[in-house]
């Protein structure tokens, strides 16, 4: 028996990058996945690759910061599959610059793809979850909402507030058996974050020093942390965030991590 098996899950943004991964991991463990996405070329790729591999995937166009969209999204969910068990809040972004700098209207774009996106789907996915009395919900977050760096200003602090309202609605439902956790990604090698190496925007070698573990991480590890926190091996689990960052928030000294093996 797979670990979802017979699941029904949405996951926003599941047309690429972390995303695409959390999809795929879902069908693999027998969840029935429904992509929310703007971008459906990428969409109906994955889409295309789940079924070749067994499994069932329902695309929907929708752009999550829009609440008619968003509502089309769960009707269409319950119209096909007649529930909603899992809900993945994949959908973000940032634009780096000055806080100084930002208009806005790149203040209020950033605020709503990372937190008004996660609140119009959750509301929606928890009116359905709390009359089932039956759900999980993960919110990708983001390191960015933890602490200090510079230049992400809206972005940073839409990843903490929804760190936070992954710990209140966390409680607001726990009650009725719907679960709210949080993944808090480091760095994790996407295509996107690929590009602004290539571009020059961010350095590679400097993400991997300052990392414990010494490397970025995969879609591969968000998705395995996402995968538990839905299933069922977390049902004590809710309203907490886990790190998948290969030891970037938790460490604090001012020289970089050396192996300790090569001390000793
Ligand atoms: N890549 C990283 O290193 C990293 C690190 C920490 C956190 N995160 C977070 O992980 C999540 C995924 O990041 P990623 O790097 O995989 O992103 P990505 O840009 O590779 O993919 C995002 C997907 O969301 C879709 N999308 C964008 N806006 C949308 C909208 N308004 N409505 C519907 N779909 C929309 C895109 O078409 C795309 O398929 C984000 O919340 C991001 O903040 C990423």
């Amino acid at each position: 028996m797979r670990l979802l098996e017979d699941r029904i899950a949405v996951v926003t943004g599941g047309g690429n990058g972390i995303g695409k991964a959390i999809a795929i991991a879902l069908a693999e463990e027998g969840a029935r996945v429904v992509i929310a996405d703007i971008h459906m070329e990428a969409a109906f790729k994955v889409e295309e690759h789940i079924r070749q591999n067994g499994g069932t995937c329902l695309v929907v166009e929708a752009d999550v910061v829009r609440k008619t969209d968003v509502e089309r999204i769960f009707d269409e969910t319950l119209r096909v599959f007649g529930k909603v068990d899992i809900l993945i809040n994949n959908v973000g972004g940032t634009i780096r610059k000055a806080m100084v700098d930002f208009t806005e209207d790149e203040w209020d774009q950033i605020i709503d793809i990372n937190l008004k996106s996660t609140f119009l789907c959750s509301q929606a996915a928890g009116k359905i979850m709390l009359k089932q009395k039956r759900g999980a919900i993960v919110n990708i977050s983001s390191i960015h909402g933890l602490g200090g760096i510079p230049n992400r200003s809206p972005y940073a602090t839409a990843k903490a507030a929804i760190n936070s309202f992954t710990s209140t609605i966390g409680c607001e439902w726990a009650a009725d058996g719907v679960r709210m956790n949080a993944v808090v990604p480091g760095y994790i090698l996407t295509e996107g974050l690929d590009h602004t190496f290539n571009a020059g925007l961010l350095n590679r070698e400097d993400m991997v020093r300052r990392t414990p573990q010494g490397r970025l991480g995969t879609p591969e590890d968000i998705a395995e942390a996402a995968l538990f926190l839905v299933s069922d091996k977390a049902k004590f689990i809710t309203g907490t965030t886990l790190y998948v960052d290969g030891g970037y928030s938790a460490y604090h000294a001012p020289e970089i991590q050396t192996s300790v093996y090569h001390q000793i």
